[in-house]
Formats: structure tokens, C-alpha cells, sequence
């Protein structure tokens, strides 16, 4: 077995914090990443609409709604329909709760 010298094990602690700290509070960058990572950029773009809205929009329209994160962590979770339009999102299962919690949130936060 490979033995690895102190900093290297030093340097791999620093970079596991700064992952985690990065986490709490997702910055564009990583909530770019994980939007890829989730499949939500198949449909939807920050500033127009693909087969979604744009988060942009969705942003605007929830603005001062104190229960948007909750109600729209449920949608993406379960899918629905009817807000938008007449394209339905499908449920997003293959996500998880906190995930999708930290993405609803990054996105109640942009602004056009
Ligand atoms: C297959 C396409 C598709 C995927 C994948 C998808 N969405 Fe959607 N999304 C839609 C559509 C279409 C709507 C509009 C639904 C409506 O009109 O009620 C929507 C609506 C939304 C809304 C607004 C809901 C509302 O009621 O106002 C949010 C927030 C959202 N999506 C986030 C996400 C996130 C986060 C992901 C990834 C985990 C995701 N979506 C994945 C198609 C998609």
C-alpha cells in the first residue's frame, strides 16, 4: 500500500472543508454544477426559458412569497403542471431532497 506524506493528507482535508463550505452556501458556480449534475439543465436556463421557465422569471414571480421554498422544493420533487403552462416538469426522484432544497433556494435568489 502507498503511504502518503503528511501535507498531502493536509491538502485533502482542506479541499473536503472547502467543498463542504461551499455546499452551505451554494454560490452560482456550484449550483450551476449541480443543475447539471441533476438534470434540471436539460429544461431549464438561468435568464431564458428552454422547456421550463427561466429561473429568472421564476425568481420574480415568487418574490416576498415566504412558503416558495417549501412549495416549490414539493413541485420539483413530485412534477407538475399548470403554472407555466401546458408542458409539464416530471418528477425529479433521482434528486435529493437537500439538493433540491439548495437549488429552490439559490434560485429564489436571482435576479435579471
Ligand atoms: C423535462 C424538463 C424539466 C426538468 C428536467 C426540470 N424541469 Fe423544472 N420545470 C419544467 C416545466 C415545463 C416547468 C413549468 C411547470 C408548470 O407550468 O407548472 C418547470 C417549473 C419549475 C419551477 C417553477 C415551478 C412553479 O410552480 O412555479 C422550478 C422552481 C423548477 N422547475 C425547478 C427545477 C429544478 C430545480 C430541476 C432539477 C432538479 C428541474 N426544474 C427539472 C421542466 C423541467
Amino acid at each position: 500500500m502507498t503511504r502518503y506524506p503528511l501535507w498531502q493528507s493536509i491538502f485533502f482535508l482542506v479541499a473536503l472543508f472547502v467543498a463542504q463550505a461551499a455546499d452551505a452556501a451554494l454560490d452560482n458556480a456550484s449550483a450551476q454544477a449541480m443543475m447539471q449534475k441533476s438534470g434540471c439543465a436539460a429544461c431549464h436556463a438561468i435568464d431564458k426559458k428552454v422547456v421550463g421557465p427561466a429561473y429568472q422569471d421564476v425568481a420574480a414571480k415568487y418574490k416576498g412569497d415566504k412558503d416558495a421554498l417549501a412549495k416549490l422544493s414539493d413541485k420539483v420533487k413530485k412534477g407538475g403542471v399548470g403554472v407555466w403552462g401546458e408542458v409539464p416538469m416530471p418528477p425529479n426522484v433521482q434528486v435529493s431532497d437537500a439538493d433540491i432544497k439548495d437549488l429552490v433556494g439559490w434560485i429564489l435568489t436571482l435576479k435579471k
